[in-house]
């Protein structure tokens, strides 16, 4: 096997650069152990990009990602910039423009929890008796966040803020078919999240999600409401196969699904548009509060880079290694300080417990 990979790294704010050197950590290694060839160009984006550039993401960013095979992206945003305009702010001026300027129309979130981290997750252990392997296909290009109008107006009381939630059926049609191809190779079992029994949009979404499961009849599709869902996640998440969901909704039942496994850590995703081409990244945001600390998790931006060799190269054997190299290290009880919770001495006294540099090469160590 040899491949040339050209890949856009994008790290971003926060802990952003320090989990994506975790990352490049882990891809030397699978490098070495499957004799790949990568070539990694760094891009300025988000916060950094505005002090530097004057924008969140600058032209020579987006030809960078347009001549790459795909992108590795970190984090951004953080309290530094929160208070310039909306539209230039690092998520509205670089994360969601770089997902329409792609077209990635669909997000996958994949929560499943390790073996060793069913003592880390906060439901019962006994909710999580068979394991947890939950697939969110989520909308990720059109819903609420880029419906128009959007924005402000007026003043004083009566002064307003609005968004606007709207789907085209094309929209609708192409997730759901994205999310029943993707249920085919699962389980079989799809449900389709909405508030259909509140919001015209959300009516017309499941009407159009159930015409599409004509053309999957081996697929199992259900729908719940969002606020249902949110409580089943909880309640008996090993009853999920694959979730489908409107972008916002995607956005909130995924941190949830991401505790479950243990923390926001753990949970990477990939962006893919119609031709394939993918943008990865973890889903959790920049954490500002331990930035440059050296003790965020990494193992969100090395699934991220597994989804990536999986996804945009095929490379299934790669990412299997990164899995298995993860799931020894956990194994092995080493950890990051977010998976072990202080009201847990007990356990917290058999773990060893590593900064964001040592689990990179923990997991690199143990590439095969
Ligand atoms: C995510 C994030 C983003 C989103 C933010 C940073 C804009 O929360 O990818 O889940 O809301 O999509
Ligand atoms: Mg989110």
């Amino acid at each position: 096997m040899k491949k040339t990979i050209k890949l856009a790294l994008l790290p971003g704010d926060g802990i952003g650069p320090e989990v994506m050197t975790a990352a490049l950590t882990v891809l030397k290694a699978v490098e070495r152990a499957y004799g790949l060839s990568v070539t990694v160009t760094e891009g300025l984006v988000g916060g950094i990009a505005i002090d530097t550039h004057g924008t969140a993401l600058p032209k020579e960013t987006l030809s960078l990602c347009e001549t790459s095979d795909a992108i590795l992206f970190g984090s951004v945003g953080g309290p530094k910039w929160e208070s310039l305009p909306p539209e230039k702010q690092p998520e509205r001026g670089a994360l969601l423009p770089l997902r329409k300027h792609f077209d990635l129309y669909a997000n996958l979130r994949p929560a499943f929890v390790y073996p060793a981290l069913i003592e880390a997750s906060p439901l019962k252990n006994n909710r999580l008796v068979g394991g947890l392997n939950i697939l969110i296909v989520r909308e990720l290009t059109s819903g609420i966040y880029f419906g128009k109008p959007k924005g402000r107006e007026g003043s004083g009381p009566s002064e307003r803020g609005f968004d606007t939630m709207a789907y085209s059926r094309s929209e609708i049609e192409r997730i759901a078919r994205f999310a029943f191809k993707t249920a085919q190779n699962r389980k079989k079992r799809l449900v389709s999240v909405d508030k259909a029994n509140v919001l015209a949009t959300m009516m017309f979404w499941r009407e159009v999600v159930t015409a599409i499961a004509k053309e999957f009849p081996d697929v199992t599709l259900s729908h719940l409401y969002v606020d249902n869902a949110a409580m089943q996640l909880i309640n008996a998440p090993q009853d999920f196969d694959v979730i489908l969901a409107p972008n916002m909704f995607g956005d909130i039942l995924s941190d949830e699904a991401a505790m479950i496994t243990g923390s926001i850590g753990m949970l990477a995703s990939a962006s893919l548009s119609a031709s394939g081409f993918g943008l990865y990244e973890p889903i959790g945001g920049s954490a500002p509060d331990i930035a440059g600390t050296n003790k965020a998790n990494p193992i969100a931006q090395i699934l991220s880079l597994a989804m990536l060799l999986e996804h945009s190269f095929a490379l299934n054997e790669c990412a299997t290694a990164i899995h298995n190299a993860i799931a020894r290290v956990l194994a092995d009880n080493y950890r990051t300080r977010d998976l072990v919770h202080d009201d847990n001495t007990r356990e917290a006294q058999q773990f060893n417990i590593l900064s964001t540099q040592e689990m990179g090469a923990a997991i690199a160590e143990k590439i095969t």
